[in-house]
This record gives structure tokens, C-alpha cells and sequence, in this order.
């Protein structure tokens, strides 16, 4: 069965909706980003979940006419299920369940941290497995080997909060707006990333999957840090004149982290192809971190922010992945938390057979 996706995205403050076709272009992507929650310095789920339910109607209209399909057209409609705000996605999986249902179409719920793995491919046909994928969002660090879609070994995660969460909570105590990440990463261009000497939570760690834990991730003492600086700072009144330091300096201390966490890993399982995803991949500073790292030998694949940010089309095109390949991954409800299907523990004996065996993909790993 062919033609087009919908694909629609609510767990967090984007009410998102895509049409893709069945090659998975891009047709439409349509993004309204919440900002009832501005004020607030966070997002507010119950006002999250009523703006869903303002939203959604006239966004999945502007992205069916934007891609000049009826709905009658549609193949299947996909939403995000889990992880996020339990009133968000109630809204986007009941409203697609419903709509699916009317047209006599299949619902294929998604889980969004799939959706951000699927983000780059969207815009570059060779970011596919295999590949070591680093997934930097608002509530989710995870590090995985991927060596074929559907099949996600877990080399480490975050301990506490996620990478986008330290990016946002900084923001706040630099008096910046909220979300954090785009706003510290502009404020640090003009900044001294050596002003403040800022801890690289577990960096000193032994990397190598014999060391347990050696790819996790734990941000809070890191801002917790930051606070601390920060204090005598404001009772000084002299936050503002070292805004740009205090955010290049911390920006400096997660890059280092995500990007040597990302470093070890490449050389752990012998691939030097790697995608970063999910809202933080946005952040260019990062971006030329990893790339500098992996050398000119590697690939990076992230995409531009309409894809790495949360948005419709990721979840579409991982809904195409598993209509295609007849597996839901599990997902019936919505979660707020939920592990990614088809997750698997790495092991280092699992190197040379994982290596090469990507079902699908042309591209061939590089063995360090
Ligand atoms: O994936 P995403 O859009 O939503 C979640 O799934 O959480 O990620 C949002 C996160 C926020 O924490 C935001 O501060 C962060 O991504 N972010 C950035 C940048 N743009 C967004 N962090 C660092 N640098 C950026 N340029
Ligand atoms: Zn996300």
C-alpha cells in the first residue's frame, strides 16, 4: 500500500504536523511553538495540553494543503506516543487515533526519541545505520550504536537530567530566556569558555564497556556548579557582565562531555559514522566539536533545526520505518516514559559481529 504519511508531534510545547510521501520527502512540515509558557521560564503541561488541542486542527489542515493532499489520500497517520507530557500526547493520539479510524486508515504510534533518530534523514538519503547516534533533547542523553534501523544498542545514558535540561536550567539562572540552549549558545559567541572552570561530570571515568557506566552521562553537578558561581556573582550585581563567560564556559564543559562521551564510543565499537540528534543538535558549536573530533576520515549526519528540533515529519518517517517493517515497537498507549523499541544492551564481544551486518544500508563502517 502507498501514498502519503501524516505525521503529527505533541508530547512537550510543538504541535507539529508533516506529510511525507512515500519516498519520504518531505511535503509539508508544519511547526507552531507554544509560547503561553514563556513566562513562565518552563513548560506548563496543562497549558501544553490545551494549546494542543487549539492547535492541532488548523495545523494538520495548513499541512495537508501546504502538500496538496486530501485526507482521503493519506496511507496511514502516525503520532508520537511516548515519552512526554501525558495531557500533550493525549491530545495528538487520540485526535490521529480518531482521524485514522474515520478514514479506515493504520495508526502507527511512534516513540519520539526514534523520531529525533530519524530527524537527519529527512534531509540527507545517507544519514542511515549504521552509525553511532548521540540523542540530545530536553529529557533525554542517550549514547547507541546502531547498526540497523530498529535495533539500538544502549552504550550509556543521562544519571540525572538530560543534556537540553542543564542547557535550559543555566539559561534560567543566567537570567536568559527560556528554552536555554539557543539563547546560551548565542550569548557565548562573545564569551571566554576558559573564564570559568566549570566540572566535566565523569569525564575522568575509564571509557570502554568493561567499566560499568563509562558512557553515562550527569549533568546536575554541572549545574549546580554554575549556581554556585553564580550567586556571588548577583549579589554583586555583575551577572550580566559575565553572562557571555559563564555561558561559554559552561557550553564549553557539556561539549567536551558529549563530544568525548561521542569520541570513545566510536572508537568502542569501530565506527566512525556519527548522527546527533534531537533539540541540542542544533547547537553549531557542538556540531563543529564532534565533527572536528571524528577527523576528516568520519561522517557526521545532523540536520538542519526544522528536523532536529521537534517537529511532524521525524515522526512520519519512523512510522514509515515500521509500517514497512510490519513491527509497532510495542507502543499501543501513551507513556510518559517509555524505553525505545527495539533497545539492546552493548557488549564489547558484539563489535565484529554487529559491524558490516546493516541490513538496508550501502554505506560500509570504517574498522578503526
Ligand atoms: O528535542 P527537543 O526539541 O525537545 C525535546 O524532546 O525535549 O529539544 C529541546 C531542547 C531544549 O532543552 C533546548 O534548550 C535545546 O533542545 N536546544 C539547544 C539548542 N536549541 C535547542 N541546546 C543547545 N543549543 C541549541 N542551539
Ligand atoms: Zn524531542
Amino acid at each position: 500500500m502507498t501514498g502519503p504519511i501524516l505525521g503529527i508531534e505533541t508530547t512537550c510545547d510543538e504541535t507539529s504536523a508533516a506529510v511525507l510521501d512515500e519516498r519520504g520527502t518531505i511535503l509539508s512540515l508544519v511547526i507552531h511553538s507554544q509560547d503561553v509558557h514563556r513566562i513562565y521560564g518552563g513548560v506548563v503541561p496543562e497549558l501544553a495540553a490545551r494549546d494542543h488541542l487549539r492547535r492541532i486542527e488548523p495545523v494538520v489542515a495548513a499541512a495537508l494543503s501546504e502538500a496538496g493532499v486530501e485526507r482521503r489520500d493519506l496511507r496511514a497517520i502516525a503520532a508520537a506516543a511516548a515519552p512526554g507530557l501525558i495531557g500533550a500526547l493525549l491530545v495528538g493520539v487520540t485526535w490521529s487515533r480518531a482521524a485514522a479510524f474515520a478514514l479506515d486508515v493504520p495508526w502507527v504510534p511512534v516513540h519520539h526519541m526514534e523520531g529525533h533518530l530519524f530527524g537527519p534523514a529527512l534531509e540527507d538519503p545517507a544519514a542511515v545505520p549504521p552509525f553511532v547516534g548521540l540523542l540530545v533533547s530536553g529529557g533525554h542523553t542517550m549514547l547507541l550504536w546502531v547498526p540497523e534501523w530498529g535495533r539500538y544498542h544502549l552504550l550509556g545514558q543521562t544519571r540525572d537530567d538530560a543534556a537540553g535540561e542543564a542547557f535550559d536550567k543555566v539559561g534560567k539562572l543566567l537570567g536568559l530566556p527560556y528554552p536555554g540552549g539557543p539563547a546560551i549558545e548565542a550569548a557565548a559567541r562573545d564569551g571566554d569558555p576558559t573564564r570559568y572552570a566549570f566540572p566535566r561530570p565523569m569525564m575522568g571515568r575509564r571509557a570502554g564497556a568493561a567499566a560499568p557506566g563509562a558512557f553515562d552521562f550527569s549533568f546536575s553537578g554541572l549545574k549546580t556548579a554554575v549556581a554556585q558561581t553564580v550567586a556571588p556573582l548577583a549579589e554583586a550585581g555583575a551577572v550580566e557582565e559575565e553572562r557571555p563567560h559563564l555561558a561559554a564556559s559552561f557550553q564549553a564543559a557539556v561539549l567536551d562531555v558529549l563530544a568525548g562521551r561521542t569520541v570513545a564510543a566510536v572508537e568502542e565499537v569501530g565506527c566512525d559514522r556519527v548522527l546527533v540528534g534531537g533539540g541540542v543538535s542544533a547547537n553549531r558549536a557542538l556540531q563543529a566539536r564532534i565533527r572536528g573530533e571524528i577527523g576528516p576520515g568520519g561522517r557526521l549526519f545532523t540536520g538542519s533545526p526544522r528536523v532536529s528540533l521537534d517537529n511532524g515529519a521525524m515522526i512520519a518517517r519512523a512510522a514509515q520505518f515500521r509500517l514497512e517493517a510490519g513491527d509497532s515497537g510495542g507502543l499501543h498507549d501513551v507513556a510518559a516514559r517509555a524505553p525505545l523499541p527495539g533497545m539492546l544492551p552493548w557488549k564489547p564481544e558484539m563489535r565484529d559481529s554487529s559491524l558490516g551486518s546493516a541490513p538496508g544500508s550501502e554505506a560500509q563502517p570504517s574498522i578503526n
